[in-house]
């Protein structure tokens, strides 16, 4: 069995990240999505609200598992039987951000593949930030993003 990890903030959660999810598993045999943190941004939603939003969104798809960890992704993937770690790519700008990821990851562990799946077309604009600006400013946002996303943000005091 063909086990992938597909690591990010999902902060919060969009319908870009969703397309992610449901290809991957047109490659892979089961996906774990794992919440981590990124150390160059300050996130809006909880470890507790993205998991959330995360399971909620995904529990009607088959081979699926949502985790977080508080470590490196390249260490969980090995410890749970992976062999790849799944990564979207909207635009030339997301590539040197990745390739300077992909480049640790090999250091830390060559034995993990990274895998880029580009964005279809439409979901390109979509980003966490662009929802959380436009959510701020009233923009409804439930085309961009899983129902689950914005029950909890509703729910967020
Ligand atoms: N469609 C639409 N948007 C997408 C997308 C897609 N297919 N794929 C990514 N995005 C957007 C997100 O909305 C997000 O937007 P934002 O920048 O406005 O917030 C951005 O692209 C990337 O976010 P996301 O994929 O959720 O997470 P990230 O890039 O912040 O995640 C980690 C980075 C958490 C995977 C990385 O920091 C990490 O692995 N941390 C743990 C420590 C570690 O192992 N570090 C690596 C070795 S040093």
């Amino acid at each position: 069995m063909k086990i992938a990890v597909y690591p990010g903030s999902f902060d919060p959660l969009t319908n870009g990240h969703i397309e992610i999810i449901k290809r991957s598993l047109s490659v892979f045999d089961k996906l774990i999505v794992v919440v981590a943190s990124n150390p160059l941004k300050k996130h809006a939603f909880t470890i507790e609200e993205r998991l959330e939003m995360l399971r909620e969104a995904t529990k009607n798809i088959p081979n699926i598992e949502v985790d977080f960890t508080e470590g490196l992704t390249v260490k969980y993937a090995r410890t749970h039987g992976a062999v790849a770690l799944v990564r979207g790519l909207r635009a030339v700008t997301d590539f040197e951000f990745e390739f300077q990821m992909a480049a640790a990851n090999e250091f830390i562990d060559n034995g993990i593949e990274m895998v880029f799946l580009m964005s279809r077309a439409e979901s390109g604009f979509i980003s966490s930030s662009t929802v959380k600006e436009l959510y701020k400013n009233g923009v409804d946002i439930t085309p961009l993003v899983p129902e689950s996303v914005v029950r909890v943000w509703r729910n967020k005091k």
